[in-house]
């Protein structure tokens, strides 16, 4: 019997409800708030250009890579730890016709299977909060980003601690469980060599799809209930009720959506 550590059960569990068909139901192709609008933002903001080499840290269904690869006319590699959402990317790039500029492939954001200095640039998108170790991710960034690279995250954040209630349900929210405040993420990508950093605030476009989430849990619900859908072991009351705190969450300014650029020192 192999032995799965703690971290390892993490990102597996991650993957695995990435790819799930509720995951799918609730979010469509694209995991992160704000959708292909504030990818297109994120590559703005890190100025993004032609030809530039581009690594997607968690890329998903690889919708973020196609469209940046599409809209800046960048390479592209999304790196997942996920196999069936890395081949709906690889679909997802031949049915845009960008195959020569988006690639795919499997791998941990803690030990990224990349030689050194290979990127202009590295984004990842509502994923950083996920890893479980942090300072080992922004270290393999920064390793496989040239000198001088840019980075560009946007991600979930807490300020201040989540009350308990929440917290209970943190195993079926790993992505809430490991988020922190943005200066959190700064000191961490500070302490791998990143330096200039820009913060821009996307509450916004979490509430947006947190209420997309509350509305779309209804339509689960009656899928389930006429047998067209497995919950697995997803408790839909708790689900409900959690989608609610957050919303109060992200109106009290406990829970945010971030995005963070800086560089390669
Ligand atoms: C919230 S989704 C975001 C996906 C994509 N960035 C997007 O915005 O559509 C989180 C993704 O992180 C991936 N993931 C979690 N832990 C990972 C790890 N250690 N290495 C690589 N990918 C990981 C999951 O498989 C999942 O696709």
């Amino acid at each position: 019997m192999t032995n799965i550590s703690a971290d390892q059960n993490v990102k597996l569990c991650c993957a695995s409800f990435y790819q799930s068909d509720i995951a799918r139901m609730l979010l469509g192709d694209v995991f992160h708030p704000g959708g292909l609008a504030l990818t297109e933002r994120l590559g703005a903001a890190i100025g993004l250009e032609r030809n530039d080499s581009v690594l997607d840290v968690a890329c998903g269904r690889g919708a973020s890579a196609v469209h940046l690869a599409m809209r800046f006319g960048c390479r592209v590699t999304g790196l997942d730890y996920g196999l069936e959402n890395l081949a709906a990317a690889g679909d997802h790039a031949r049915s845009k016709g960008v195959t020569r500029l988006a690639s795919f492939r499997q791998g941990d954001a803690e030990g990224l299977p990349l030689e050194d200095g290979t990127f202009d640039a590295v984004i990842s998108e509502c994923s950083f909060c996920t890893f479980p170790n942090k300072g080992t991710a922004a270290v393999e960034m920064a390793r496989v980003l040239r000198p001088g690279g840019r980075l560009g995250l946007t991600d979930m954040t807490i300020t201040g601690r989540l009350p308990e209630d929440v917290r209970s349900l943190l195993a079926w929210v790993a992505c809430v469980a490991g988020a922190g405040a943005p200066e959190d993420y700064v000191a961490t990508f500070q302490e791998a060599g990143f330096t200039g950093f820009t913060i821009e605030d996307h509450g916004e476009a979490l509430l947006d799809i947190v209420n997309s989430v509350r509305r779309k849990l209804l339509g689960v619900e009656l899928a389930a209930r006429l047998g067209r859908l497995s919950l697995g072991n997803m408790d839909l009351t708790e689900g409900k009720r959690l989608a609610r705190r957050a919303v109060e969450l992200i109106e009290a300014g406990v829970i945010g959506y971030t995005l963070i650029v800086a560089r390669k020192g």
